[in-house]
C-alpha cells in the first residue's frame, strides 16, 4: 500500500515570508510556464520578484494566503479588493497535488465573504485550463508589457452566486 500524500494547509502571509514566496514565484514561472511563453517572456515575468521589498509590499497590500506542506510554504495566492485573483503560484515540486485548488477555493470563499458576486482573474495561458475546470469563463484576451516583454493572458470570470442562501427562498 502506498503512503498517503501529506495534506496542504493554509495560513496568512507574514512579511518574513517574502524571500520564500519570491523563490516560489520564480521557480513556478521558470518551470511551469515554458509550454506557453518564451524564455525571454518567462525571464521578464519572473523579474517581477527581483525587487523583493517591492514584491513583499505588493503581497502585503492584498489578501495573501500561503499553502504549506508539512509546514513549508509551497504556494501562495492573493485577492485584490473583493473580486480579483491577483496571484496564484505553486512550486513545481508541489504541482498537481491540489495546492492550487485549495488556494483558489479559499480565495473564492473570501471573495464571497467580502460580498463579491463574481471573481475575475487575468489567467496566464498555462493556467487557463486550471481555471476553466473550476468554472471560470474566458471574457477577454489581453496583452500586457512586463519588464519590456509582451505577454498574453485572458481575463476569466466565475459567478459566485450559485450557492443557496441560508434562510432564502426554497
Ligand atoms: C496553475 C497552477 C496554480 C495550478 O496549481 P496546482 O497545484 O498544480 O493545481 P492542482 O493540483 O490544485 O489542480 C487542480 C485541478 O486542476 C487541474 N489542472 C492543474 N493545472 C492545470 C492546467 N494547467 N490545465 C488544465 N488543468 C489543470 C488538475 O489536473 C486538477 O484536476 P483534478 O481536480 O481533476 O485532479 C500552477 O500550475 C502554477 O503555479 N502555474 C504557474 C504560475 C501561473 O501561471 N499562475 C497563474 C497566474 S494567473
Amino acid at each position: 500500500m502506498g503512503q498517503a500524500l501529506p495534506k496542504p494547509a493554509l495560513r496568512p502571509f507574514l512579511a518574513a515570508d517574502t524571500p520564500m514566496l519570491a523563490a516560489i514565484f520564480v521557480a513556478s514561472v521558470e518551470e511551469l510556464t515554458g509550454d506557453d511563453y518564451s524564455e525571454a517572456q518567462q525571464q521578464a515575468w519572473a523579474g517581477a520578484a527581483d525587487d523583493e521589498e517591492q514584491f513583499g509590499k505588493r503581497l502585503a497590500s492584498e489578501l495573501t494566503l500561503i499553502a504549506t506542506l508539512q509546514n513549508s510554504p509551497v504556494g501562495f495566492a492573493s485577492l485584490k479588493g473583493s473580486d480579483h485573483i491577483q496571484m496564484l503560484y505553486v512550486h513545481p515540486s508541489a504541482a498537481g497535488q491540489g495546492v492550487g485548488a485549495m488556494l483558489c477555493d479559499a480565495l473564492e470563499k473570501l471573495a464571497a465573504g467580502r460580498g463579491a458576486k463574481s471573481l475575475t482573474v487575468d489567467a496566464s495561458d498555462n493556467a487557463e485550463g486550471f481555471f476553466a475546470k473550476r468554472g471560470y469563463v474566458a471574457k477577454q484576451r489581453n496583452t500586457v508589457t512586463v519588464n519590456g516583454e509582451w505577454l498574453a493572458n485572458t481575463t476569466m470570470q466565475k459567478s459566485l452566486g450559485d450557492g443557496a442562501v441560508p434562510g432564502g427562498p426554497k
